[in-house]
């Protein structure tokens, strides 16, 4: 970029965030080096490939690749670095708390980096965590290093488009150099850079995330009332959205939210909030809500089949959402035990999902298309909106399925067209 120093950055943990920040950075004109301790991943990624599905990214490597290095060694990665990317995992602990282990470790390896101005935390951690870092840096002969917090607000399929045109980049930044510098690395950003004092940055991913889920949690739950009383939650939801004080986004109803953010962070802020003696009562209750969707629908399947017990049940869908192969708090893990437990013979379809050992029940049980899937099944599940599912002759499966049971659980076929075709149809929110 013309004009905008080129800066060498090294990006800790080459995962959906660390890749798509340190492409993305590449694309503006810096140096990245990535190192993670997966050598698999450096293996995979040196050979040019992308280990994650990520729409854009892979042609961004291809692109940026004189300026992209990959490395499982630490004093490569640092060697020259100016500014250090913390983009790795920071998974629920025991108690609920964020588990940051992996970045105290990456902290502490920074000890001795000659060239280093700056570290920047991206991972998601608690208010309070940058006073920490500063403490561990200082006490590690790095005083005169900066500290910023610069959390991510992209969402998985559309990552590398929300890094480059963002709502606002958030820098948090102890001091003013340190704010102008990485500020100034984000030229080439279509959007705003807010910066502000580190714990108001920290705190900004906690709110935004816990906003987004309870306007979810929100409309599930008008969603159940509008089945009691005959609404449509379709027609509540579109209407309500476009008072523009209120915002039309995330009010599809459904499922749940699952992914890799809004669980982990959600539950972390509620226990943030228990950690200082205060009960979020309304996250707690959000919470709640996305754990009863998935159980609901289980219920409802029960009360039309009579018993679970032999029941086979087709999941239509596996990932948390369409366009990415993430498993991570995907509902469907959770439907799939829940039917377990109740003596259904589960069985699955997804073009995409990423599944591991994690989750043994897909092994023996995924099919080739939705068509094989629920052919002979009792019920289906529509728990991803994949749109292959709208392509499909339901008229055809309604025929071959034992009992054309059907729980659409993201409102994606027209119930009365489904209905028409022989099925018990069932939605949520939709009379
Ligand atoms: C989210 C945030 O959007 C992003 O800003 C943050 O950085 C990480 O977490 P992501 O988890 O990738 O991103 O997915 P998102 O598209 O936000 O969906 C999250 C979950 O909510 C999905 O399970 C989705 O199905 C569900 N969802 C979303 C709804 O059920 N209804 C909606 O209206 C929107």
């Amino acid at each position: 970029m013309v004009g905008t120093p080129q800066r060498r950055v090294a990006v800790f943990g080459a995962g959906y965030i660390g890749l798509v920040t340190g492409v993305c950075l590449a694309e503006f004109g810096h140096r990245v080096v990535f190192r993670d301790i997966d050598p698999e991943k450096i293996r995979i990624l040196r050979s040019g490939e992308v280990p994650i599905y990520e729409p854009g990214l892979s042609e961004m490597m291809v692109r940026n690749k004189e300026r992209l290095t990959f490395t499982l060694d630490l004093r490569e990665a640092l060697d020259g670095a100016e500014i250090a990317y913390v983009c790795v995992d920071t998974p629920p602990s025991a108690s609920g708390d964020a588990d940051l282990s992996r970045v105290w470790a990456v902290v502490k390896s920074l000890e001795g980096a000659a060239h280093l101005r700056a570290v920047v935390v991206k991972s998601t951690v608690p208010v309070g965590t940058g006073t920490r870092v500063r403490a561990v840096l200082d006490a590690a002969g790095l005083a005169h290093v900066g500290y910023a917090s610069n959390p991510e607000f992209t969402a998985e399929g559309t990552a590398v488009n929300d890094f480059l045109h963002p709502d606002r980049v958030v820098v948090g930044a102890s001091d003013e150099a340190t704010a102008r510098l990485i500020s100034d690395l984000h030229e080439g950003v279509d959007g705003p850079v807010v910066m502000m004092d580190v714990r108001s940055a920290e705190m900004v991913k906690l709110a935004s995330n816990a906003l987004l889920a309870t306007k979810i949690s929100f409309i599930n739950e008008i969603a159940t009332l509008c089945e009691k009383t005959g609404a449509d939650v379709e027609e509540v939801a579109h209407a309500v959205g476009l008072d523009h004080r209120l915002g039309r986004h995330f009010l599809r109803p459904g499922i749940g939210w699952g992914g890799s953010c809004f669980p982990k962070d959600s539950e972390a802020l509620r226990q943030l909030a228990n950690n200082t003696g205060y009960h979020l009562q309304l996250l707690s209750a959000v919470i709640e809500v996305n754990n009863l969707q998935k159980r609901r629908a289980i219920q409802r399947l029960k009360d039309e089949l009579g018993t679970l017990v032999g029941a086979r049940v087709a999941l239509l869908g596996l990932t948390f959402k369409p366009g990415t192969d993430d498993m991570r708090e995907a509902p469907s893990t959770v439907l799939a035990t829940r039917l377990l437990a109740e003596g259904a013979e589960v069985r699955c379809w997804d073009p995409m999902a990423r599944t591991a050992e994690a989750e043994p029940w897909t092994s023996t049980s995924r099919h080739a298309t939705p068509e094989s899937a629920v052919d002979g099944a009792d019920a289906a599940i529509v728990v991803t909106e994949w749109p292959q599912l709208k392509e499909v002759d339901w008229a055809q499966a309604a025929w071959a399925m034992r009992r054309p049971v059907f729980y659409d659980g993201r409102n994606l076929l027209d119930p009365a067209g489904m209905r028409a075709l022989g099925f018990t149809y069932i939605s949520v929110g939709r009379p």
